[in-house]
This record gives structure tokens, C-alpha cells and sequence, in this order.
């Protein structure tokens, strides 16, 4: 792959994540899950601006434009979602644990394989040679790991409680005020 190439994936990759934080986003706020809903949001702002500097760094540095990056639409939200409403489901608390437990799998495993794909094209970008874009690259490697663990550190946290509802709403405030918090720091 040439620098050229690496780059449109890369963008490619970042808008994609922003509309699967997007989508799970409005998942979680369909959910009522106020404080997951507000970590997703942060994750979209976050990770646009991520989206505009490789853009910027690479216009820059390479006096060209990123034009055919070829984002996927993610596809978060099921199909059944759409026809539902939880004010006429009988056994909604079961729906609902189904639910958070998809979209806290299908969060972990997106970070999980972006990870492997930022590692890849760290590897790219040093095997031919272009040290100081790896090393821009760098940060968002380590960025999206510990994106992962976080995940995976919650999803632990909910699988100890076999992902109860009760437990899971009561700590919604509070990731709420936290989240809500971070992102009014990340435009400050
Ligand atoms: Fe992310």
C-alpha cells in the first residue's frame, strides 16, 4: 500500500466510527440509558475531531486530498428495534437486557477490530518507511485500546451482576454527569 492508500482507509475507517457512535448513541437513548447514551455522544464528537486531524495531517504534510475514502454505514440498530415501542411488549424487562447486552457486544467487538486495523496500517506506513506518520498514527492506536478495556472492563463490571437492570439504570446518572462533563471539556 502506498501512503495515499493507507490514509483513505484510515478515513474511510474514523467516519464510519462516527456513525456507529452515532447510532449507538440513539440506541441507548431509545433504551433510557441516559449515562451510555452520553459516552457514545462523547465518542462521536471525540472521534470526529480524530477524523478532521488525519485529514488536516495529511493535506498538509502530503499537499493532497483525501477524496475517495469509502465510509460503511454500520448498521447498529435491528431491524426489530424500528417497529417497537415499549409501552405495548409484555416481557420488556428481558427485551431490554437482550438489548443492552447486543449493544455493548457490538461496541467491543468494533473496537476490537479497529484496533487490529489502526495496528495494521502502523505497520504499513513503517514498512515503507514514513516513521513520522506512524508515529502521528501512534496515538490513535493507543487511543482506541483503551477505548476497548474501558468497554470490556464495563462490560465485566455488568456481566457480574448478570447485566441487571435495576443496578445497571441506577449508575446512569451518574456516567451521565461524567460523560456530559467530558464533552463540554473536549469544545473548552
Ligand atoms: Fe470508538
Amino acid at each position: 500500500m502506498n501512503v495515499h492508500e493507507i490514509f483513505e482507509d484510515l478515513a474511510g475507517r474514523m467516519v464510519t466510527a462516527t456513525m456507529l457512535h452515532s447510532q449507538l448513541c440513539s440506541y441507548f437513548t431509545f433504551l433510557s440509558l441516559e449515562g451510555l447514551a452520553a459516552r457514545h455522544k462523547y465518542q462521536y464528537f471525540e472521534e470526529s475531531n480524530g477524523y478532521l486531524k488525519l485529514e488536516e495531517y495529511y493535506t498538509k504534510h502530503y499537499n493532497k486530498i483525501l477524496l475517495d475514502a469509502i465510509p460503511e454505514n454500520p448498521r447498529i440498530i435491528p431491524l426489530d428495534m424500528k417497529s417497537i415501542s415499549f409501552y405495548n411488549i409484555s416481557d420488556k424487562h428481558e427485551l431490554i437486557r437482550r438489548y443492552i447486552m447486543d449493544g455493548m457486544n457490538k461496541w467491543i467487538d468494533w473496537e476490537d477490530q479497529s484496533l487490529v486495523f489502526y495496528s495494521d496500517m502502523y505497520k504499513e506506513l513503517i514498512n515503507i518507511n514514513d516513521i513520522s506518520a506512524a508515529d502521528f498514527l501512534l496515538k490513535y492506536v493507543k487511543d482506541t485500546n483503551k477505548e476497548l478495556m474501558d468497554a470490556q472492563f464495563l462490560d465485566k463490571q455488568l456481566r457480574s451482576t448478570n447485566y441487571d437492570l435495576p443496578t445497571l439504570y441506577d449508575s446512569q446518572d451518574k456516567d451521565f454527569k461524567k460523560y456530559s462533563k467530558k464533552l463540554k471539556e473536549l469544545f473548552s
